[in-house]
């Protein structure tokens, strides 16, 4: 049987949200709308970087844009004009977009609209990260953004790789798509997804292991004396991607350059924790568990330990000390 990512929003929307009426549905439809548009583009990015410089005008007559822009206009665009979105706050913006000051705006969306952004010119997999929560009552503009993961109504990902998948969770488990490129559609193709308990792949970047606090570094190297293997591909969503599927741990420390560590809480490190859980894993900052911090800032960074439950567990009783 062939599900849509289409019907299969509309399922989860009748059994989960009753009272939603095609709000929420409409909503991950813009999302999914965003992330073919992206998706189409960056299939072109060497095209385009043959033909000129980013800002340049191409032979087209297609004014270029870098692509993590093109990613944040797209989703913008496809999510802006949808009904009950109260705001949309993104890695791009310094402030919240924020649409509708009125009652009538429900939901709030916060995005990575182009996650692994180095990577772009090396053709090696990126991807966009979402996170969408209830405004509350009487709540708008930062207020409502600087909510804890927990609260998170939906959340997901797309992963732009050999093919491009859709990952999301409304909070009944894990499913992904494959995007058919003949039909433009994408396909369920992994139901109820779960994280391995446990898998012997570590996933850091140990370039900077110099500086990361000692609980760390004593871990890894117990992890290489259990004959671990490293995999490191340096977007996030392509680590988390491989760590869902494959199990093991991926780790981004507190450093000397990041104190606070590297990620963004609020559109990095919320859904995929979202997700993970959903998927029986787990995600801590190595002092609590990343959906309980109550954020003070859009863009506020934080350490991330996410994956599968045993080597996290594992990993967080060392750097609770
Ligand atoms: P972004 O491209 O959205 O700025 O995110 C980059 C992030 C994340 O994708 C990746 O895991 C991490 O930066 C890599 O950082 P290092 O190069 O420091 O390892
Ligand atoms: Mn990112
Ligand atoms: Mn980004």
């Amino acid at each position: 049987m062939i599900i849509t990512v289409q019907q299969h929003i509309l399922q989860q929307q009748a059994a989960h949200f009753p009272g939603a009426r095609g709000s929420f549905s409409s909503l991950l439809s813009g999302l999914t709308l965003a992330t073919k548009m992206i998706q189409a583009q960056i299939r072109r990015a060497g095209l385009l970087d043959i033909i000129g410089s980013a800002g340049a005008t191409n032979v087209q007559g297609e004014t270029q844009q870098k692509l993590d822009v093109f990613a944040n206009k797209a989703l913008l665009d496809c999510l802006g004009s949808r009904e009950k979105v109260a705001v949309l706050a993104s890695e791009e913006n310094e402030e919240p977009v924020t649409i509708d000051q009125s009652e009538v705006g429900e939901y709030v969306i916060v995005f990575d609209p182009l996650d692994g952004s180095s990577n772009i010119d090396v053709n090696v997999s990126i991807g966009t990260i979402f996170s969408i929560m209830q405004r509350p009552d009487g709540v708008h503009g930062i207020e409502a953004v600087l909510q804890p993961g927990w609260k998170q109504v939906a959340a997901g990902y797309v992963v732009y790789g050999p093919s491009s998948i859709f990952v999301y969770s409304t909070g009944h488990g894990v499913f992904g798509f494959t995007l058919d490129p003949a039909v433009g559609a994408y396909l369920l193709c992994y139901e109820n997804m779960k994280m391995p308990q446990s898998g012997n792949y570590y996933s850091v970047n140990e370039g900077y292991s110099e500086s990361f606090p000692k609980p760390y570094r004593d871990y890894i190297g117990t992890l290489k004396q259990r004959g671990y293997s490293s995999r490191y591909i340096g977007s996030l969503v392509a680590d988390f991607h491989r760590t869902l599927l494959k199990g093991g741990i991926y780790m981004y420390p507190p450093t000397q350059s990041h104190k606070e560590g590297k990620l963004r809480l609020l559109y990095e490190a919320n859904p995929l924790a979202f997700l993970a859980e959903q998927a029986g894993g787990m995600a801590v900052d190595g002092k609590q568990r990343i959906l309980d911090i109550q954020p003070t800032g859009i863009h506020q960074r934080t350490p991330l330990i996410i994956g599968s439950r045993n080597e996290v567990e594992e990993l967080w009783g060392m750097t609770r000390g």
